[in-house]
């Protein structure tokens, strides 16, 4: 057995429960391609904030860059928001947690497969009419770095101070609110760019689908950039089927998903936006499963999109699918394809079988049983 040591966030809200479901099927899943994967507690979120007085203690940081893999499962809830985030606004661990570790480990490609379930149909926002017989292959991929998420904290420096009064930026924990102007800067660099649209194109061929890619080019700038160097990559990849969409027409196709089959490159904030959109219009967020990598590096984190279920916490009955999935993205990414496969086969058994949490569950529906957290983890572990 090799040995593989990986950093593990268990995260605010209903993280622990999940998560100790997702690590469970992810070590017994790994011993099938002879990997013995042991977890780092690091604890990050408003969790480690009770423990440490800091929601990214530095030690966590420290040691999840140096592992340089991290399951990670999501911070952040409205209480401790509302009343410690109120006093302490630079402590919000969203921004506090996640935008330093995409920046220190380089996390550009930021990979959001949907998957559709055909076990699921009745929860798709979409009309069944809408998916065809063969289902849906939408594989996005956000642009994680740049844009407006980083630009405050990257260019404050090289902004002479009247400048920075005269546009109004602040970075987020100097925002007061009773600012006149207040404006985020965003930006997008050659370097990245190219990086970025060269790994999309390479991973749309292995995929055997189109490259979508989306931006807005007809009203900003750096959406304009963005157009040009899709393009510009577009001709090193001649066997590749490649479209542009502006964002708001991406937007509209959410509803009809076969539209947009393929590999879709998107910028940071439409990114965020849109996977949320198409993660419920196939079904629910809590299936959504993510990976953030280095393409230099293979620095990674696997974080399920979905977020921290923190009015269900500690009650067995968040979904712990979209982290048990994202722990099959962190297999294939460590090289455990056997394990990875047997992760997703496992779901798509528990969910054809009628096992539901209460996310996904109808009463109306008498083919479908009721389960907890714990449970889920257990059923998913029985067909592994
Ligand atoms: C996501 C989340 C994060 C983002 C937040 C929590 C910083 O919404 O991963 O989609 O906007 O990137
Ligand atoms: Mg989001």
């Amino acid at each position: 057995m090799t040995h593989k040591q990986i950093a593990l966030v268990d995260g605010d809200g209903s993280g622990p429960e999940m998560m100790a479901a997702a690590c469970r099927v992810a070590s017994v899943a790994a011993k099938k391609d002879g990997i013995e994967i042991e977890f780092i507690k690091t604890p990050m979120g408003w969790n480690a904030y009770s423990e440490y007085g800091d929601t990214l203690p530095k030690k966590s940081f420290d040691k999840a860059i140096e592992l340089g893999i991290i399951f990670f499962g999501g911070v952040g809830d409205f209480e401790h928001d509302s009343t410690i985030g109120v006093e302490k606004p630079e402590m919000k661990p969203e921004a506090r947690v996640l935008l330093p570790l995409r920046k220190q480990m380089g996390l550009l490609l930021n990979f959001r497969p949907m998957i559709y379930y055909k076990a699921l149909a009745s929860l798709a926002n979409v009309k069944p009419e809408t998916i065809p017989e063969e289902g849906i292959r939408q594989n996005w991929i956000r642009y994680l770095l740049e844009d407006s998420y980083f630009g405050n904290a990257d260019l404050m420096k090289e902004i002479p101070e009247n400048i920075q009064k005269k546009i109004g930026v602040k970075i987020k924990k100097d925002v007061l609110g009773d600012e006149a102007l207040v404006s985020d800067i965003a930006y997008y660099k050659r370097g990245s760019l190219l990086k970025y649209f060269r790994a999309a194109f390479a991973y749309a061929r292995q995929q055997k689908l189109p490259l979508i890619s989306i931006d807005k080019a007809n009203v900003l700038a750096r959406y304009d950039y963005w157009r040009k160097i899709s393009i510009e990559v577009s001709k090193e990849f001649p066997d590749v089927e490649f479209s542009s969409q502006l964002v708001d027409s991406a937007a509209a196709l959410l509803f009809t998903p076969a539209k947009l089959n393929g590999v879709i490159a998107c910028g940071n904030e439409h990114g965020d936006i849109l996977s949320d959109g198409a993660a419920s219009a196939l079904g629910s967020m809590g299936m959504m499963c993510s990976s953030a990598v280095n393409p230099d590096t293979g620095a990674a984190m696997f974080e399920s999109g979905a977020g921290t279920a923190p009015t269900i916490a500690g009650q067995d009955k968040a979904n712990p699918l979209g982290r048990i999935l994202t722990g099959a993205m962190m297999l294939r990414h460590i090289g455990v394809e056997k394990g990875a496969v047997a992760i997703e086969k496992a779901v798509n058994r528990l969910l054809t079988e009628g096992y539901r949490t209460g996310d996904l569950y109808t009463k109306a529906d008498d083919s479908t049983k009721l389960l907890g957290t714990k449970a889920t983890g257990e059923k998913v572990l029985s067909y592994i």
